[in-house]
């Protein structure tokens, strides 16, 4: 298990390249499945959802590697339709696997993916829209078997926009007979990167970035090389700790465009922010303690539920009362209770944060419990008098390529500490 250690009170000042965006890539190298051939990403992060994925389609035939930031999937064989069980368990994401490998294969053997520290995490939209494009889907026993022969375009309305479903009905639709037309779907800018992705492989995708997508369906799909947007997530992880510790840094690669809201929120706590509309990135100067905030999140362009976590620390160092609702996962306060070991004062009432923010807060050792989690007691820490230990660091690996060189560019004293046991 790895740590990391934080000096806090230290104001920031430096400027950070974003990486590769870990929600526009995993489904994309999934997508690689509808291609006979070599997909080739590039800006991929090294990170453990990545390798996870790529153990996925190694386990289905495909080969895979990963150096400075390009991965080449060669899909060429597909000879497996069962993903193994250990993957679906360590990443719930795998269910993305199920659209593109019935659309190349008409199979699929997969298991319910289960809950997480965020909530249930139920996959019915996904398995609805996959049958409604006319796939079989037995479950049983926390198996699932999908079988289907050419799946049939359809019109399908999500009951919520999730990203998942809509990502794996987009994926399924784009190999079907005839036209899928798809409403209420999720709108977040990886959708939107994932259909430029596929419509480069020859799909034929209209809509993207709307809640209506329509998918002509095509008789086969070429393998592409193609370079997915800046991680928006990771880019608000790093301007929200700048809003804790002060300074002044810039975040680059990343559209602004994409973090609209978030934004707002920035300037709302008194962040001073720049941004010149391209993706040549943000800057943000903090020149004293952020101001309290009223916040809910929501599917995109509402305040993404990835950043709740992080601004939930901001608002433990904020100047003042802050509430945060999460209108997106019934669980994801689990930073709360490793936040209070810094002496924040956060009440919760099922999906809401009342926090009374104070600075400095204090050293402490805590445990990440989730991703989002983690990388938020890392901006607590930031904002702490004195140094702090921040443990189960592999749950931050997940999603940020290497959050110490990140954090240290921007000018944080930060050190990771490979704990050896045994
Ligand atoms: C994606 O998860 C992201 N993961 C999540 O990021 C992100 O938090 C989430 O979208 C929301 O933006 C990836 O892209 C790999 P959803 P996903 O389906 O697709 C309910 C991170 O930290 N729901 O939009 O699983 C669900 O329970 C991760 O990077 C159903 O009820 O999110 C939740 O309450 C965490 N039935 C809500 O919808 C379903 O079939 C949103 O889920 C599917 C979802």
């Amino acid at each position: 298990m790895s740590a990391i250690q934080i000096q806090g009170l230290r104001p920031l000042c430096g400027s950070v390249t974003v990486q590769g965006s870990k929600n526009a890539v995993l489904p994309m190298m999934a997508a690689s499945l509808l291609a006979k051939g070599t997909t080739v990403l590039c800006r991929v992060p090294a990170i453990a959802d990545v390798y996870a994925m790529f153990g996925i389609l190694e386990s289905l035939g495909c080969r895979c590697s990963l150096s400075d930031g390009t991965a080449v999937i060669d899909a060429s064989r597909v000879e497996e339709v069962q993903i193994p069980e250990k993957f679906v368990k360590a990443m719930r994401s795998s269910v993305m696997v199920l659209g593109p490998l019935i659309a190349r294969t008409g199979e699929a053997v997969t298991y319910y993916p289960g809950g997480c520290v965020l909530g249930k995490r139920p996959i019915d939209l996904h398995l609805s829209a996959l049958r409604s494009l006319g796939a079989e889907i037995r479950e049983a026993g926390g198996m699932i078997v999908a079988s289907a022969g050419r799946l049939r375009g359809t019109r399908i309305r999500f009951g919520f926009p999730s990203v998942g479903a809509t990502e794996n009905a987009v994926m399924a639709a784009v190999l079907a007979q005839g036209t899928t037309v798809l409403e209420n779907c999720a709108r977040e800018p990886e959708i939107t990167d994932l259909c430029g992705f596929l419509n480069a492989m020859g799909a034929r995708i209209s809509g993207a970035g709307s809640n209506t997508l329509t998918v002509e369906g095509a008789s086969e799909l070429k393998p592409c090389r193609y370079t997915p947007g800046a991680d928006r997530i990771c880019a608000g992880t790093y301007l929200a700790a700048a809003m804790a510790a002060t300074g002044e840094i810039a975040v680059k690669g990343v559209e602004p465009g994409q973090l609209a809201e978030p934004l707002n929120v920035m300037r709302r706590m008194g962040a001073e922010i720049e941004t010149d509309g391209k993706a040549s990135g943000i800057r943000l100067r903090m020149r004293k303690r952020p101001r309290g905030i009223v916040l809910k999140t929501g599917p995109y362009p509402a305040f993404p539920t990835d950043l709740q976590s992080v601004f939930l620390a901001v608002a433990c160092t904020a100047d003042g009362e802050s509430r945060l609702t999460e209108e997106i996962f019934e669980a994801r306060f689990a930073a709360a209770r490793m936040l209070r070991r810094f002496g924040a004062q956060i009440r919760l009432d099922d999906r809401t944060a009342a926090v009374t923010g104070r600075s400095p807060l204090t050293p402490a050792i805590v445990c990440a419990p989730d991703l989002r989690g983690g990388a938020a007691l890392a901006v607590a820490a930031l904002a702490a008098d004195g140094i702090s230990l921040i443990e189960g660091c592999e749950h931050i690996e997940r999603g940020y390529e290497d959050i110490c060189r990140d954090l240290g560019e921007l000018g944080a004293e930060v050190w990771t500490i490979k704990q050896k046991f045994g």
